[in-house]
C-alpha cells in the first residue's frame, strides 16, 4: 500500500466524516454544475476522490443513472456504499486517479479537493493525460481546488498546491478551454473559512 493510500485509509477509518474540513451536508455547487453541464440523466459522471461525499447519493436522488465514484481509500468507498440501499446507478473504483484505467468514457468529470494534492509537474501532467484519455470530446471537467489568493496551504495534514484561473489554464491548455471560473467560500464544520476556486473546463474536439 502506498504512503498516500495509507494516509487516506487512516483518515476514513478514524475520523467522523461529518467533521472533516471538506464536509458538506449538501454539495450544492457540485450539484448545480452537474445539472448545468450534464447532457441528460444518463450522462456518464466520474467523481474523482469522491470519498464519503453526499454527491453520489444526491445525484441518484435527482435521477442520474451512471455515476462512478473513484477513490484511493477503500474505507471511504465502503462508507459511501453503506449509505445506499439500492445502488445500481453507482459504481465504485478503488484506485489512485493517476493509475485509473477503464473501458468507459466520461462526459462529466468532477473533482472537489483532490487535484490540489498533486504538487509535482509530472503528477499534474499525468492527471491531465487521464482526463484527456477518458473524457469525451466536449466533455467537462468540474475542478475545485484551494485558491491561490487566500486558500489554505494544507488539507487533511497534507500540503496542497493552490491554484487560480491562470495556473489551471497554463496546465490544461491547449487541450481544454475554461468555460467559467469562480471563487467559493466553504465553511468547515469547525467554522473556519476555506477559499476554493472552481474552474469548469471543456475538452476541445
Ligand atoms: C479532501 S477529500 C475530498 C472528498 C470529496 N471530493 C468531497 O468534496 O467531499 C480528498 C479525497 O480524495 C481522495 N484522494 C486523495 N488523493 C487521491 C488520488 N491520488 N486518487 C484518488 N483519490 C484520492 C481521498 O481519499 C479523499 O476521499
Amino acid at each position: 500500500m502506498s504512503k498516500l493510500q495509507q494516509h487516506w485509509e487512516t483518515v476514513f477509518k478514524t475520523k467522523d466524516t461529518t467533521q472533516v474540513s471538506w464536509y458538506q451536508e449538501v454539495p450544492s455547487t457540485s450539484l448545480e454544475l452537474v445539472n448545468t453541464y450534464a447532457r441528460g440523466k444518463d450522462t456518464t459522471i466520474l467523481d474523482v476522490g469522491g470519498g464519503d461525499s453526499h454527491l453520489p447519493h444526491s445525484l441518484v436522488e435527482l435521477g442520474y443513472t451512471d455515476i462512478t465514484v473513484l477513490d484511493i481509500s477503500k474505507a471511504a468507498l465502503s462508507l459511501s456504499k453503506s449509505k445506499f440501499i439500492e445502488s445500481s446507478s453507482v459504481k465504485y473504483v478503488n484506485t489512485d486517479i493517476l493509475e485509473y484505467q477503464s473501458n468507459q468514457t466520461i462526459e462529466v468529470w468532477h473533482d472537489r479537493a483532490v487535484f490540489h494534492f498533486l504538487s509535482k509537474d509530472s503528477e499534474k501532467l499525468r492527471y491531465k493525460q487521464k482526463a484527456i484519455e477518458y473524457l469525451q470530446d466536449d466533455g467537462v471537467l468540474l475542478l475545485a481546488t484551494f485558491y491561490k489568493a487566500g486558500g489554505p496551504t494544507m488539507c487533511s495534514g497534507l500540503e496542497v498546491c493552490r491554484h487560480d484561473q491562470e495556473s489551471i489554464l497554463a496546465l490544461f491548455a491547449p487541450e481544454f478551454e475554461i468555460i467559467i471560473s469562480f471563487v467559493e467560500k466553504h465553511i468547515t464544520p469547525s467554522d473556519k473559512e476555506q477559499v476554493f476556486i472552481w474552474n469548469v473546463l471543456k475538452k476541445k474536439k
